[in-house]
């Protein structure tokens, strides 16, 4: 049991907290779920969470990384990744980061005619994946529902034509198709859905050596909530995987690039409560964080499930939990509560993924550090920032 009172004493408040054997637990049921396929390959999604220790514990697990930057392609092999345990899959980004990440050896999933056009003839020796749009509509909510018709994301299968011309004439070989319908995925079937869409598109490419169906993979973030059910999913996947690998002659590489299924559960964000404030209407209870710490609330209406470390009664009041930026910063609004105090130890759950790896530095405010516990050890794998990160890279006239 991780002691987070403890954690917050020795390491100050805010403060971010990982229970690596959470996220071991998570990889290893995972695996284990895609089990009856022989050749899967589990890509992290290393944009929910990327400090470099996260990293080489999912190496150590035996993952392997779908970066979106350049800059994260080289936290990973900082991290000790292999190039070839990294798949690259950007969206818009302008074609000297993909020449970047060519040069350092990555295997590239493009989603975007213009890009693959100018790959095809400068490339061509270079096998490529790419991503399709499949017109499906997933995920919790408008951000993170990723596949649909409107979507930026993806080829549409109405240039798929165009593509297969544009391979043929630079005899580029398409050696993976790629989707990713959206995050938070509740719905099963539609996971199913997209992933049909692949195996009709897949048929009519000859070099293939792997499809990847993103992720999408549900935790509860609510008790109430239904996570996704791996083991069913997984079993459905790789039946139809297994049957579109006999019909195409040849076994191919399964891969999965989740990120929250991961990480999300094993995070908690722990905040100490700065004041509390009663108002006609309401009573706030104001955190030291805010949204520049922790964002999932406020950009997506995400719920985080509070606890209070401080007290151990019923919740019996409501409050509006907030932040300190100078705008909106609500985390939590009528949120049953024990009686809390100024000085409380309040911990938002599932802060794993898209926690940390959002926060920023607006109101100047300083990025919080971060514990890692594995195996009953808890050791700090960044440090909160100082005023010096702020200054860092800034010219200016002493004065
Ligand atoms: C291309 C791609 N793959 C994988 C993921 C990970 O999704 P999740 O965190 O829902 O597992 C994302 C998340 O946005 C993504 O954009």
């Amino acid at each position: 049991m991780i002691d987070y009172i403890a954690l917050i004493k020795k390491y100050d408040s805010p403060l971010y907290v990982y229970d690596g054997d959470c996220i071991k637990k998570q990889f290893v049921a995972l695996n284990k779920a895609f089990s009856s396929w022989r050749n899967v390959r589990i890509n992290y999604a290393m944009k929910a969470l990327s400090s470099v220790a996260i990293l080489q514990l999912m190496k150590q697990l035996g993952s392997k990384v779908d970066a979106v930057s350049l800059s994260e392609i080289k936290l990973a092999m900082l991290a000790g990744f292999e190039v070839k345990a990294i798949s690259f899959t950007p969206n818009g980004v302008p074609f000297s980061e993909i020449e970047a990440a060519i040069t350092l050896g990555v295997h590239i999933t493009l989603d975007n005619l213009e890009q693959i056009q100018v790959y095809a003839t400068k490339y061509s020796d270079k096998p490529l994946a790419i991503r399709i749009k499949p017109n499906v509509k997933a995920g919790g909510n408008e951000k993170i529902a990723v596949g649909h018709k409107d979507s930026k994301f993806g080829v549409p299968l109405s240039q798929l034509a165009e593509i297969k011309a544009l391979v043929n004439d630079n005899k580029l070989k398409i050696d993976g198709l790629h989707l990713h319908t959206g995050s938070d995925i509740g719905n099963e079937q539609a996971f199913l859905d997209a992933a049909e869409v692949l195996f009709q598109i897949a048929k009519n490419f000859n070099d293939l050596q792997f499809l990847d169906f993103g992720s999408g993979f549900k935790v509860k973030y609510k008790a109430a909530d239904k996570a996704t059910n791996i083991e069913h999913l997984a079993d459905k996947l790789t039946t139809r995987f297994s049957l579109f690998c006999q019909e195409y002659g040849r076994d191919l590489q399964l891969i999965i690039e989740p990120g929250k299924f991961l990480v999300s559960e094993s995070g908690q964000f722990l905040t100490t409560v700065s004041t509390v404030k009663k108002t006609d209407e309401k009573q706030f209870v104001f955190v030291d964080a805010g949204f520049n710490m922790l964002q999932r609330p406020m950009f997506y209406d995400a719920y985080h499930h509070i606890i209070n470390y401080s007290i151990d009664e019923t919740p019996n009041t409501y409050y509006d939990v907030v932040g300190y930026i100078c705008e909106a910063d609500t985390f939590a609004k009528d949120r049953l509560l024990p009686p809390t105090k100024t000085g409380d130890v309040l911990a938002f759950q599932n802060a794993g993924a898209y926690a940390f790896s959002m926060a920023s530095n607006y109101n100047s405010r300083l990025r919080p550090a971060e514990v890692l516990c594995v195996d009953g050890v808890c050791k700090l794998i960044r440090k909160r920032e100082t005023v010096g990160t702020l200054l860092e890279g800034q010219v200016y006239n002493e004065l």
